[in-house]
């Protein structure tokens, strides 16, 4: 008898656990009277792309100069690649890097330089109710791009929010520009890479 109610106030105990497990999402961000505090250890999330809008295509100043590494928090990677959506609580960081130079051993071309910049974007009902999509938008970055700041406050809708909203492929990210994110959506275990032999060209 005492054997039995031992082992189901053991049982009992790993349930409650594991239900407060499911419950509690790891949250990759913390924000403090309105203001993020600058993320940190984000290059060790998951890379999804890399878009490149050059200064020198941009008549010499492109508004996000100039490599976007871009990442998602690992929790809302493994979201993704499970549901194909991103989950309320999911952070994605936006790091920008110069064009170091255009001429290596493999050729004419962009090779990256060094951090200038850091923008972010979180998706959270709780804190953003009233954004459309519940996304706001953060810059880290200093207008002469040497230094990031501390902590940063959302934008106004109208300055980013709205044009992510208009030209985003999906749920205000622009997976078109993220082979990570476009080929793993919904993936499985296959998100990971390299278990498939098709590549994802149509010739
Ligand atoms: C005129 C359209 C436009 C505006 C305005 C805009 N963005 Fe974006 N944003 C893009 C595009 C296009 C991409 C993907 C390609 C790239 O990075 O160049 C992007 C990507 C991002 C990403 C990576 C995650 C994602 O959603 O794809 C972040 C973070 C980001 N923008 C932050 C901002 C911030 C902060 C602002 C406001 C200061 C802003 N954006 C305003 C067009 C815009």
């Amino acid at each position: 008898m005492l054997r039995i109610s031992r082992l189901t106030a053991i049982a009992a105990a790993m349930g409650a656990s594991l239900i407060a497990f499911d419950a509690v999402a790891e949250t990759y961000f913390e924000i403090t009277d309105g203001e993020l505090t600058r993320p940190t250890g984000f290059r060790e999330w998951v890379f999804v792309g890399t878009p490149l809008t050059p200064n020198d295509m941009n008549n010499g100043k492109a508004p996000f100069p100039e490599f976007h590494a871009v990442y998602i928090d690992p929790e809302s990677w493994d979201h993704w690649k499970e549901t194909g959506e991103f989950r309320d609580g999911a952070i994605m960081i936006k790091e920008l890097i110069s064009v170091g130079s255009k001429q290596a051993a493999s050729g004419n071309g962009y090779f990256m330089g060094e951090y200038i910049g850091l923008e972010a974007t979180i998706k959270s009902s709780e804190h953003f109710p009233d954004e459309p999509g519940n996304w706001a938008y953060y810059s880290f970055s200093t207008p002469d791009h040497s230094s990031l700041k501390e902590t940063a406050a959302a934008f106004p809708t109208a300055a980013c929010n709205a044009c992510h909203a208009a030209a985003a492929a999906d749920d205000f990210v622009f997976t078109q520009y993220y082979p990570v994110l476009t080929a793993g959506k919904g993936a499985g275990d296959d998100a990971g890479g390299g278990t498939q032999s098709q590549l994802g060209n149509d010739g």
